[in-house]
């Protein structure tokens, strides 16, 4: 509206002669406008709950999605809750935190100790790392427990991929926005089926951090290591380095790789004690001394050898070897686990079983830490954080060098192992 042209209104019949009559009645106009176009900026009273809860929330999803108790190995674990938060943002949902499990047993289902997320993972570094992507909520954020809806997943071989992408698709319509939460029902999220690229799942990953209790711990191992390492140098200035090894030699694991090894017919699985030590051995351009972090049950294993039988110059420990044997008994199995991850992802060298979750997980961390220092490939000795897999043989009798393919279209090769491993 043109003010100029006010004066002219003779509707109000305001004599409009002096300055000051002018200046009102442009003072009340205004007013007028704005009370009849901007309602809203007048005070809280004209709210309604709902306007008021998207006031506060801002543009956070306040609707919710619940999973079922996330078991098994550490890094399965991690896949499942990935898996979650990547089903949740698909439904326009924030994740509900989930109950991961603290033991391995999982044939009893009332031995598997639930452990609350927030208890191994950093819940508030997960959510400001991982914002405008996915996000976490606590249980006491839901409003309304009984406003939900169950999803059923289905099983057997005629559940497929497609009819599980369907179901999710009906499910993330508007229709179901009057649910507060959807509580999915069924199998743990690792056997769900998969729908996201590999950059999807490193997303995730890159926003979970370990409690601070548990990177302490990680320190305290790291510095025995260290030590261990300057008492076999004597030179203060040098810094010996580590090489890890996850080594899968275990009783469980070699039953379970001996029956993977003929239903899928490659004999490249199984690796014993002897084939890792020479593979390691065999390394190009890894010159001893070194030290090597031998990450290992020790409680599995059937006898204490592992420690004799390495190259000259390479200086194995293990959990025993560094005193630590009591420290790590204090802790359930998935706090165990995972310090002995995060050592073996600070470690010069790493070098594991291209078959297991875990070792796939630490190559996929490694790999990313060695793109972000402007490296165009991770394979072989010439990169920072190299990685090698011990069952699959390389050049010159050493380990095949192992890099992550972030370009795939799915995380198969990582969750369920191959022999992919890229370089
Ligand atoms: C997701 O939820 C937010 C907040 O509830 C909403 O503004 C947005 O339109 C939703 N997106 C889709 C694709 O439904
Ligand atoms: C909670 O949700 C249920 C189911 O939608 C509904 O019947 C009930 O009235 C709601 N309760 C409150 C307090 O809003
Ligand atoms: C298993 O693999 C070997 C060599 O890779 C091949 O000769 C053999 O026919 C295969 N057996 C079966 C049952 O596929």
């Amino acid at each position: 509206m043109d003010l100029l042209k006010l004066k002219h209104v003779k509707f109000f019949k305001i004599h409009v002669n002096s300055l000051v009559s002018v200046c009102v009645f442009l003072i009340i106009l205004v007013l007028i406008i704005r009370t009849l176009l901007l309602p809203s900026s007048f005070g809280f009273g004209l709210f309604n709950n709902n306007e008021f809860e998207l006031l506060k929330y801002g543009n956070v999803r306040m609707k919710f999605l619940e999973v079922p108790q996330i078991v098994w190995g550490l890094n399965n674990q991690k896949i499942a809750f990935a898996r979650a938060c990547l089903t949740a943002r698909m439904l326009n949902r924030s994740l509900l935190m989930p109950s991961l499990s603290a033991s391995l047993f999982y044939k009893e289902i009332d031995q598997l100790q639930p452990i609350s997320f927030d208890k191994v993972f950093n819940f508030e570094k997960f959510n400001s790392l991982c914002d405008g992507f996915v996000q976490v909520s606590r249980y006491s954020d839901v409003r309304n427990q009984s406003n939900l809806i169950k999803l059923q997943k289905g099983s057997g071989r005629r559940w497929t991929l497609e009819r599980d992408l369907d179901q999710l698709k009906e499910f993330s319509k508007r229709d179901y926005d009057v649910y507060e939460t959807i509580r999915v029902d069924g199998k743990n999220p690792f056997l769900w089926h998969d729908h996201w690229p590999v950059s999807d799942y490193a997303k995730v990953f890159e926003c979970l951090v370990f409690v601070d209790e548990i990177s302490k711990e990680t320190n305290e191992v790291v510095s025995k290591i260290r030590e261990f390492g300057s008492g076999i140098t004597r030179a203060s200035s040098y810094q010996t380095p580590y090489v890890a090894i996850h080594m899968r030699i275990e009783r469980d694991w070699m039953i379970h790789c001996k029956k993977r090894e003929q239903r899928s017919n490659v004999s490249n699985i199984c690796s014993s004690k002897e084939e890792i030590t020479t593979r390691v051995a065999n390394i190009p351009g890894l010159k001893p001394p070194m030290i090597l972090y031998l990450a290992v049950a020790n409680e599995l294993l059937e006898d204490d050898s592992i420690l004799n039988g390495w190259k000259e110059g390479m200086h194995p420990v293990d959990k025993k070897r560094l005193g630590l044997t009591e420290n790590y008994k204090n802790h359930p199995y998935l706090i165990q686990a995972a310090i002995d991850y995060e050592v073996c992802l600070g470690a010069d060298v790493f070098v594991g079983n291209s078959y297991s979750t875990f070792s796939s997980l630490l190559v996929l961390e490694r790999t990313q830490k060695t793109i972000k220092t402007g490296a165009s490939h991770a394979c072989g000795t010439d990169v920072r954080w190299p990685s090698y897999a011990y069952n699959l043989k390389g050049e010159d009798g050493g380990p095949q060098p192992w890099m992550t393919n972030f370009m795939d279209s799915s995380l198969q090769a990582i969750s369920y192992g191959s022999n992919n491993v890229s370089c």
